[in-house]
C-alpha cells in the first residue's frame, strides 16, 4: 500500500487541464494497487492562508528571540507538513500564472519548506528525500527551447528547486502547453500541437502513477 498527496491549484474548476491530468493520475494510482490511498487538497477551493508570521519559516528553536507566531497558524503549518511527510508520492497540479506559481500553491510552499524540518540546515533532515514529486504543468502559451521566451516559465524551475534540491524529492515534470489554442485566435494554428501534448501528458500521467503506485506500494509493504 502507498499513499499519495494530490494537490490542485487551478482557479478553473471546469476546464482545467492540470486538474484533468491530476484525475488521470489519481485513477491510475488506485488501479495500480487497490490498497493505495489518496489525500486530496484543493488549494483554490480551500486556500491555505498566507504565512502568518515570518518566524514560521523556522522551527521554534531557530526563531528570532521574542517571536510568537499565532498558535493557530503554527497548528496549520504542522498539519500541512505532517500531511506531506505521510505521503509516499506527491502530485501537484501546477498551472502557469503570470509566468510563476498560482499564489495558492505558493502559500502552501511557504508553509511546508522549513529549513531544519523538511530541508537540511544545521541538521541533515530531509523526510521527503527520494520520494517522487510529479509536477503537472499546464501553460497557456509555449516556451520552447531556442525561442525568445524559453526561460519565461518561472514555475517549474522554482518547484523543482524547492521540492527537488531543498526537500530531496525525485522530480517528474509532465507538461501540457498551448492550452489557450482553443480560445485565443492567435494561437489557433497550434491547436493540433496543443491537443497532441495534452494526450501525451495524460498518457505520461497514467504511466507515472502506475509506476510509482506499484513501486511505492512494494517499498512500503
Ligand atoms: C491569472 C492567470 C495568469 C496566467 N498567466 C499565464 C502566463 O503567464 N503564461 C501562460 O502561458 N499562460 C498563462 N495563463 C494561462 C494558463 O496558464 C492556462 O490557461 C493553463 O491551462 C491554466 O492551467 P489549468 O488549465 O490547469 O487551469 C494564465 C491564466 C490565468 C488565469
Amino acid at each position: 500500500m502507498a499513499h499519495l498527496l494530490h494537490l490542485d491549484s487551478s482557479a478553473d474548476p471546469e476546464r482545467s487541464r492540470s486538474r484533468a491530468l491530476g484525475r488521470t493520475f489519481a485513477d491510475a494510482w488506485l488501479k495500480a494497487n487497490p490498497s493505495n490511498t489518496i489525500t486530496y487538497r484543493d488549494l483554490h477551493a480551500r486556500p491555505v492562508p498566507h504565512l502568518a508570521d515570518a518566524s514560521l519559516h523556522w522551527p521554534a528553536r531557530l526563531r528570532p528571540a521574542g517571536s510568537h507566531p499565532p498558535a493557530e497558524a503554527e497548528a496549520l503549518q504542522t498539519e500541512l507538513i505532517d500531511e506531506l511527510v505521510a505521503a509516499d508520492v506527491l502530485v501537484v497540479g501546477a498551472p502557469l500564472y503570470n509566468y510563476s506559481l498560482p499564489s495558492t500553491l505558493k502559500a502552501w510552499i511557504d508553509h511546508i519548506h522549513v529549513p531544519a524540518v523538511t530541508a537540511p540546515f544545521d541538521v541533515e533532515t530531509q523526510p521527503m528525500k527520494g520520494k517522487a514529486a510529479v509536477i503537472l504543468s499546464s501553460r497557456g502559451a509555449s516556451y520552447d527551447a531556442g525561442t525568445p521566451t524559453a526561460d519565461w516559465d518561472h514555475e517549474v524551475p522554482a518547484l523543482s528547486l524547492i521540492l527537488g534540491s531543498a526537500l530531496g524529492m525525485r522530480i517528474t515534470v509532465i507538461q501540457t502547453s498551448l492550452t489557450l489554442a482553443d480560445t485565443v485566435a492567435a494561437l489557433a494554428p497550434q491547436l493540433d500541437r496543443s491537443n497532441a501534448e495534452l494526450a501525451a501528458a495524460h498518457r505520461a500521467a497514467a504511466e507515472a502513477a502506475t509506476l510509482f503506485g506499484t513501486s511505492a506500494a512494494a517499498a512500503s509493504a
